[in-house]
């Protein structure tokens, strides 16, 4: 069981998880909290050898101070990357802060801890969060700030969520995830030298370009198995930082949050502001445990877990107690301004398969078919029905009509905004297509896209106030639209109550909720000098509001977080979406690489993935349909194709292949994952997922163009008993653990972008 251990004495914290710990203590002076330790589990008495001392050098002139601080007030000689910097209303803008005191408190399965900080001067008081889990190795850290001053304003002008501290004498790799639309979570490697290196979007949105979570490993020695690896992600869905930083003393620490850059939140008195949770881990394992904990966590405790954790606020109704595995980022709601008509939560979410729900799993992913490749906005209610009739004959479990079908859009330069159904293409309204979608067996889901706007819509031209816009400065447009400000109380209640009335109105089982571009002119003219700068924390937090609100009184329609593809997958999201969508990339040899990324950090089970037509509509690459299969199968299955064009020949493969998913799908979506080969570095790639009771082996293996001469390769799996036999079910063939794990299967090989799937029990 996790448990934090208070040595009063030594006025020291330990939090003691599965196979990690994480210390910290005091000050002697009382007026900071010291990093002491974070690694693998320490006896108690050996704590307070990791205690810091004084450097020897601490007043040399040149030098900066060289404590590691557990978070950092800008103030006095401190010239490293602050997490708060705040400026009160006589102009002072440095804290200067004493320990107030702490609180330990269980819930469920987890253990929080509270450190409270008050400012010598003013009313300012930081609340500093650590919670961990039982067993899990994961520490979630978060502070909230609170104006405790009965008169002024504190204008907290950067907050960052927790820094991590790396143990001090040791050279350091980051590892990080890069990209861009349609080239989405990327690996990528950079020594830490002196200097800092910064990771972050700036775009409103978590953004393609890099996603908020890295790994430190010391000396760049670390690999997929083996050495030791530190790692943090951030649950935030807006601007964000992380800034890696190496101090003149050559510590290295890794801080972040939102996004300082022009960013500012006047906190009102009594007012408060709960940071996100920027949750970190330790992993004597390499890079694939530290994985695997990422993903069991997430199960565990993150997906779909956040929308019970509203707060209850003037004009909103009561809303039920955060449980236990309640996200802060969505506590951070407290303050918002928003809706006025959020329903109060549900009694139970129904499940499909209800008894592993019940036992804390989230529910399978289903088998989805989307519409978007297929027919673009060319959306009508017959050719849809005539691709649900074909999803359903190959195994479809949820079809989803994608863009195209609200009033005026028959292209991307209108109708964004106008959530009604088109009057051309839908004369009757939704119902008789959903009527006909459930009658074929299958949930339907429909795609939206509500902080948009196209200039050209009804919504614009009765409130062309309502989008981020500065005063005498263009517009700019992006696919042709605007960003809505959700920040704005009345924007996010209209939102709030139009996607309300739409799942009211329509029995929709499935909302994928699309987001096509950045912010530009993050203004709001009507708060000139009233903090309009706070819009990029505000929109967010409205978001999460309004998620939480619209899962709240529709327990039955799952979501599926979109932004162009992965533009919006993090910890925040996820807190309140069962899946993602992971690129718009439906090329399967680019999906390779993109989903190794995708899973350093994220489950299978969110990363949604569908086997489109061949040739690929952006790369124009032709894949084997096996192989289209075998890579989208590694995460939530989805057809994306234009299915009235396959042939019989193809169908059946496809009937084939939905139900094989379908019996292994909740190894997949449940199992430990082992990256067992990397085709950035291997012949072959190769994922192994492996059931909860070890009983079940799932391999999936893709390769690209062969090259003669090659290296030969046999494929070892992992997380095998060495002394189990197991049998392959398609060949009836019996492998020893101990050789599975030990000598490998021979490579698997064939043509030009192939692929196998293994499937063993143990016997
Ligand atoms: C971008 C998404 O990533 C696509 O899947 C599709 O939904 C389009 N938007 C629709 O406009």
């Amino acid at each position: 069981m996790s448990g934090v251990w208070h040595d009063e004495r030594e006025q020291s914290w330990l939090l003691e998880m599965r196979s990690a710990c994480y210390a910290f203590g005091l000050a002697d002076d009382g007026t900071a909290v010291r990093h002491w330790y974070w690694g693998p589990a320490l006896p108690r008495a050996a704590v307070a050898a990791a205690r810091v001392l004084p450097g020897r050098w601490e007043e040399h002139l040149s030098l900066s101070r060289e404590f590691p601080d557990e978070y950092v007030p800008w103030g006095g000689l401190r010239y490293d990357e602050p997490t708060l910097r705040a400026e009160f209303a006589d102009g002072t803008r440095a804290v200067a802060w004493r320990y107030s005191g702490q609180r330990v408190s269980r819930a469920g399965e987890a253990c929080t801890l509270e450190v409270d900080l008050a400012d010598a001067a003013y009313g300012l008081q930081v609340t500093l969060y650590y919670r961990i889990w039982d067993g899990f190795d994961v520490v979630e850290r978060w502070a909230a700030i609170r104006n405790d001053g009965d008169r002024q304003p504190v204008t907290i002008r950067q907050a960052l969520s927790a820094n991590w501290w790396m143990p001090a004498g040791r050279r350091w790799r980051l590892r990080y995830l890069h990209g861009g639309w349609a080239a989405e979570t990327q690996l990528t490697d950079a020594t830490v030298g002196p200097g800092k290196l910064v990771l972050e979007s700036r775009r409103g949105t978590t953004g393609h370009h890099l996603n908020p979570w890295f790994t430190l490993d010391p000396d760049g020695a670390s690999t997929e198995t083996t050495g030791e690896v530190w790692s943090a992600a951030l649950a935030w869905s807006g601007s964000w930082k992380i800034v890696c930083e190496t101090t003149p003393a050559g510590r290295v620490h890794a801080c972040g949050g939102w996004n300082d850059f022009d960013w500012a939140h006047e906190l009102a008195p009594g007012e408060k502001l709960v940071l996100p949770v920027f949750a970190g881990l330790y992993s004597g394992g390499g890079f694939g445990a530290a994985s695997r904990e990422w993903h069991a966590w997430q199960r565990a405790h993150v997906l779909g877990r956040g929308e019970r954790t509203a707060v209850a606020r003037p004009g909103w109704p009561a809303p039920a107690p955060p449980t236990a595995s309640a996200s802060p980022a969505a506590s951070a709601l407290a303050t918002a301004p928003t809706a006025s008509a959020l329903p109060t939560a549900p009694t139970a979410p129904t499940a499909p398969d209800a008894p592993a729900a019940a036992a804390g799993q989230p529910e399978l992913r289903p088998v989805l078919y989307n519409s978007w490749e297929a027919t673009g906005f060319a959306v009508s209610e017959d050719g849809q029905a005539g691709l649900a009739e074909l999803a359903a004959q190959i195994g479809v479990e949820c079809f989803v009509v994608d863009d195209g079908w609200f009033a005026g859009r028959n292209n991307d330069r209108a109708g964004l905004g106008d959530w009604t159904p088109d009057p051309v293409k839908f004369p009757r309204g939704l119902t008789p297509l959903i009527d006909r979608v459930q009658a074929l067996g299958m949930r339907f889901g429909l795609w939206v896209e509500p902080e948009m706007v196209n200039p050209d819509s009804d919504l614009y031209r009765a409130h062309p106030d309502w989008v981020y816009h500065f005063a005498n400065r263009a517009r700019t447009q992006r696919r042709n639209q605007l960003v809505l400000n959700l920040a704005r109380p009345d924007v996010a209640d209209w939102v709030f109550r139009t996607l309300d009335g739409l799942l009211s109105a329509n029995d929709i089982g499935f909302v994928k909720w699309d987001m096509n571009r950045p912010f530009s002119e993050p203004g709001w003219p009507e708060q000139a000098g009233r903090n309009p700068e706070r819009i990029w924390t505000e929109h967010v937090r409205n978001l999460y509001a309004i998620l939480d609100g619209l899962r709240a009184a529709h327990p039955g329609t799952d979501f599926e977080s979109c932004s162009g593809g992965g533009g919006r997958v993090d910890l925040g999201i996820l807190g309140r979406v069962q899946q993602v969508w992971t690129s718009d990339n439906t090329d399967a040899w680019d999906r390779v690489a993109i989903q190794e990324g995708f899973t350093q950090v994220y489950p299978a089970q969110v990363m949604a993935a569908w086997v489109t037509d061949s040739p690929n509509f952006l790369t124009g690459r032709r894949l084997p349909l096996s192989f289209r299969f075998h890579v989208a199968m590694a995460g939530a299955l989805g057809i994306g194709g234009d299915l009235l064009r396959w042939d019989p020949a193809e169908l059946a493969e496809a009937t084939r292949l939905v139900a094989v998913y379908k019996e292994i799908r909740p190894v997949i979506q449940r199992g430990s994952l082992y990256r067992v080969a990397s085709a950035r570095t291997d012949p072959v790639g190769a994922s192994e997922y492996l059931s909860a009771d070890g009983s079940e082996v799932v391999v999936l293996c893709w390769w690209g163009p062969g090259q003669l001469g090659g290296r030969l390769f046999r494929l070892r799996l992992a997380g095998l008993d060495p002394d189990a036999r197991y049998t392959d079910a398609d060949t009836g063939a019996e492998h020893l653990g101990a050789a599975l794990m030990n000598v490998g299967l021979d490579q698997p090989g064939g043509a030009d972008f192939g692929s196998a799937l293994i499937r063993m029990r143990r016997s």
